[in-house]
């Protein structure tokens, strides 16, 4: 059943190439994005002055990352905020505001209740959801189904790039519909989208290496992760996996905020991960990582550096150099993301721990 594997997660994280493609599968007709269960009108998809992505854990993650592309491409303010907090608090919504739910399972509670929550105050609400026919889609005014397949491991891994890849349609509909982007700009973006599977299929090369990095790093008290831009998400996402499988203490910091307290913690031997940021697409954010991780280089830690293949100006600083294909900088965490999950689901197989099991957790968190 695990496809030879030792645990089901390693099966369903060498199954996101083929998620992706059925995640983009059918989302472009006749030179137009379309969604799934559109039940917002095009007008009041053009009148959205404002959107918010709520969600939990892993899903947050992936709305994090989402928030860079769609307010890159849609000129609309984004926020993205978690579930848990979004309903205590008093957000502005009202009929032209875009919500943005997102939940593999579709029963998470407190997603639910912010579903209800805004949909009371008149807001538009838009699932994405891996699970047909879940409670947060069938109250929601439009589904985006992710189509990842079931999900077995209760770590999400393939219906994490899913949901980036969903949230990037979401965005892309947007732009179409407030003709922020040209049909031929939507054109290409799709077609960058649907170069992914192949490339996340190259990134899963790095699976052999990133497993016994693991093994080496299983008795690690702690571990870092920095990222900038959209690399600052997935440290999060790196490090929330680690903590979920590892037990391990682990943190994702951006970063431009080593120097306001973080720097603190680095000491000799301590394990960093740095997703680097492509050198070409983004020169300026590249060369102050670099500047980064010599400086926690050289105050004694052990940098596990995830590059662009061909990066040669990390590698002097790169005690370990993990390298991914060269995609566009919004693309980068669908690649980028699955040398951290091998890592997390790695280090915790050899600390003797149930990786498609973690202790304490349930797939699905239906109460708060
Ligand atoms: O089903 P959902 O996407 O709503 O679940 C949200 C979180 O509970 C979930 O992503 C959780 O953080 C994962 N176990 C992380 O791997």
């Amino acid at each position: 059943e695990k496809g030879g594997h030792d645990y089901f997660m390693l099966k369903e994280i060498e199954e996101q190439p083929e998620a992706l493609a059925n995640t983009l599968r059918g989302h472009f007709d006749h030179g137009r994005i379309v969604l799934d269960e559109q039940r917002i009108a095009d007008q009041d998809l053009r009148d959205v002055d404002k959107v918010f992505v709520v969600a939990c854990g892993t899903a947050y993650h992936s709305g994090l990352i989402a928030k860079y592309a769609i307010e890159h491409w849609t000129r609309l303010p984004v926020e993205v905020e978690l579930a848990s907090e979004f309903r205590y608090r008093d957000p502005v919504l009202d009929r032209d505001t875009l919500v943005v739910a997102i939940s593999q399972s579709g029963e998470t509670a407190d997603t639910l209740e912010a579903v209800r929550h805004a949909r009371g105050q008149k807001a538009r609400v838009l699932a994405i959801c891996n699970t047909n026919g879940a409670q947060i889609p069938r109250e929601s005014d439009a589904v985006l189904y992710t189509h990842a397949g079931p999900e077995v491991g209760v770590a999400a891994t393939k219906t994490f790039t899913s949901q980036i890849a969903a949230n990037y349609l979401v965005g892309l509909a947007l732009a179409q519909a407030r003709g922020t982007k040209y049909p031929d700009e939507v054109a290409r973006e799709f077609a960058e989208l649907e170069a992914m599977p192949a490339a996340v299929q190259k990134a899963l090369s790095t699976v052999d290496h990133v497993r016994k990095l693991g093994r080496e790093m299983a008795d690690s008290k702690a571990v870092l992760f920095l990222g900038r831009h959209v690399g600052f998400p997935v440290a999060l996402e790196g490090a929330l996996k680690l903590k979920e499988l590892a037990y391990m203490h682990a943190e994702g910091f951006a970063a431009g905020e080593l120097k306001h307290g973080p720097i603190a913690l680095i000491e000799s031997g301590l394990p960093v991960v740095v997703v680097m940021p492509s050198p070409k697409g983004r020169g300026v954010l590249h060369a102050k990582l670099v500047s980064n991780i010599s400086e926690i280089q050289a105050r004694g830690a052990r940098t596990i550096v995830i590059a662009e293949e061909g990066d040669d100006t990390v590698r002097p600083f790169a005690d370990e150099l993990v390298e991914v294909p060269a995609v566009p900088t919004l693309l980068q965490p669908l690649v980028s993301s699955v040398p951290l999950q091998v890592l997390a689901a790695e280090i915790a197989r050899t600390r003797g721990y149930d990786v498609d099991k973690p202790r304490n957790l349930a797939k699905s968190v239906t109460v708060e």
